[in-house]
């Protein structure tokens, strides 16, 4: 579980990519469908399932979108994402094990973007989080 040191890590980090997080999820997206190709099936309905798709960037950025929404209702993020939970599960129908593929994307980005800034407590903050995300968009299932 996140301590109250983790959630201010979040936070912090997050002022600090938000004005970049429409790139950022274009990125983690194409990574995610270049790196776990097994990934695309989800997207087949896409033109361009190329890692640079413009379909795909605009799909990353609302999964920033989304982030960005549970960054702020940290607290309780279970509520803040209950509306895409219930998609992933009844609509979408996204092999849970996925939101880890997803997850490891995103904190390969995120340290691409920050740099020095990424230290292992900043790495352990968010690792613990996008955990808490993952099993809140998988909770539906059970
Ligand atoms: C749709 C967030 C993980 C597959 C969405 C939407 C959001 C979102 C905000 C748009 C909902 C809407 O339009 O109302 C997230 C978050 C994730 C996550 C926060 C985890 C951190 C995944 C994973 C997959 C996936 C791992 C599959 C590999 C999809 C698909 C759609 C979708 C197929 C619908 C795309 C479309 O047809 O436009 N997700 N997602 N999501 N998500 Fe996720």
């Amino acid at each position: 579980t996140l301590s109250a040191h983790d959630k201010e890590l979040v936070a912090k980090t997050w002022t600090k990519i938000a004005p970049k997080a429409a790139q950022i999820g274009g990125e983690a997206l194409g990574r995610l469908i270049a790196v776990f190709p097994q990934t695309k099936t989800y997207f087949s309905h896409f033109a361009d399932l190329s890692a640079s798709s413009p379909q795909i960037k605009a799909h990353g950025a609302k999964v920033l979108g989304a982030i960005g929404q549970a960054v702020s209702g940290i607290d309780n993020v279970s509520a803040s994402l209950s509306k895409l939970s219930e998609l992933h599960a009844y609509n979408l129908r996204v092999d849970p094990a996925n939101f880890k593929l997803l997850a490891h994307t995103l904190l390969v980005t995120l340290s691409a973007y920050l740099g020095a800034e990424f230290t292992p407590e900043v790495h352990l903050a968010w690792d613990k989080f996008l955990a808490l995300v993952a099993t809140v968009l998988s909770e539906k299932y059970r």
